[in-house]
């Protein structure tokens, strides 16, 4: 008897000629929050309808210590999903797509679905085929939420939803795990997760190229940084901290670990700041900035 929540040993899965899965392992602890990265395509979604015993597969699933093909009625009890594409019923309201989702499983407690619908600010009123693509996400969002399950599976979970929406959603996700839930968050944005998780799986075509706890991948965590001073900044592009560095038009572009943006602004603390831009890299700019230099041994 294992007591992991999710326990995948050299899945592998083939839709045709292709391969999308080339021998997936992972690992989910009770209790604990698991990032499930990569860029689109890598192979998160059908991973996750493998778990969810949707699709068969080469190699062992385990959830909750059950086979997730065979015994997928039992393994769905304890379980609640979001699907990373939301399809819903177009003539039914959003109220009622809850309710329906929340049969199949034990709900939290009615009031709290009713705080979801207020805090997501959803008019559960309207028919689905009305609603915007943000509005059906926070339909399967609160149908997700609301369920009292063991193991919550998001894919992709805050596509579609504003920045606002996207907080409101990790602060549910905080309270699922001060619970005690175990949760499975897939994202093609480190960013995105990286606050939430324990421990991070990164995927990219159908195998898993980087595991581990998120301190141990701080590496991977890193801004686009662009910036023009009054005066030039002599020795910045020397740097060790700072990479890729370039001057275009007048400004000066390059990446930095995120960790050390602190020694960034120390440096620049005598120079008179024109224009300062940090955005978060993209999982394919830290995957083309890490892996080419661990080619190059720099
Ligand atoms: N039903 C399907 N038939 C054929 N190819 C598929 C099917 N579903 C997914 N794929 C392919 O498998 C790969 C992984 O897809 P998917 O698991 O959806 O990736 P992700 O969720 O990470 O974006 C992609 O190349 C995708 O085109
Ligand atoms: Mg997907």
């Amino acid at each position: 008897m294992t007591n992991k929540i999710l326990e995948l040993k050299d899945v592998t899965k083939s839709y045709g000629n292709f391969q999308a899965l080339k021998g997936i392992d992972l690992d989910l602890n009770p209790g604990e929050i698991l990032g499930f990265i990569g860029p689109n395509g890598a192979g998160k979604t059908t991973t996750i309808r493998i778990i969810l015993g949707l699709i068969k597969c080469e190699g062992i699933c385990k959830v909750f210590g059950l086979d997730a093909w065979k015994d997928s009625v039992e393994i769905h009890k304890k379980l609640s999903y979001l699907p990373g594409d939301v399809n819903l019923w177009p003539n039914l309201t959003g109220g009622e797509v809850i309710d329906f989702f929340l049969s199949l499983s034990k709900e939290r407690d009615r009031s709290y679905k009713n705080q979801l619908i207020k805090k997501f600010d959803l008019d559960p009123s309207k028919k689905c085929k009305t609603y915007s693509k943000g509005n059906r996400q926070k339909v399967a969002l609160i149908s997700a939420l609301s369920s009292e399950v063991d193991l919550y599976i998001f894919d992709e979970p805050t596509s579609g939803l504003d920045p606002l929406m996207e907080s409101l959603f990790q602060e549910e996700v905080r309270k699922l795990k001060d619970k005690g839930k175990t949760i499975l968050l897939s994202s093609h944005i480190l960013s995105e997760v990286e606050r939430l998780c324990d421990s991070i799986n990164i995927i990219k075509d159908g195998k898993i190229i980087e595991k581990g706890e998120l301190k141990e991948m701080r590496h991977l965590s890193m801004s686009n940084i662009t910036l023009s001073t009054k005066d030039p900044v002599e020795g910045l592009e020397n740097l060790a901290f700072v990479r890729d560095y370039a001057f275009v038009n007048g400004y000066v572009n390059f990446k930095i670990e995120n960790e050390k943006i602190g020694d960034l602004l120390t440096f620049l603390n005598t120079h008179e700041i024109q224009f300062f831009e940090s955005r978060q890299a993209s999982l394919e700019e830290l995957f083309m900035s890490h892996y080419e230099r661990e080619k190059h041994n720099v």
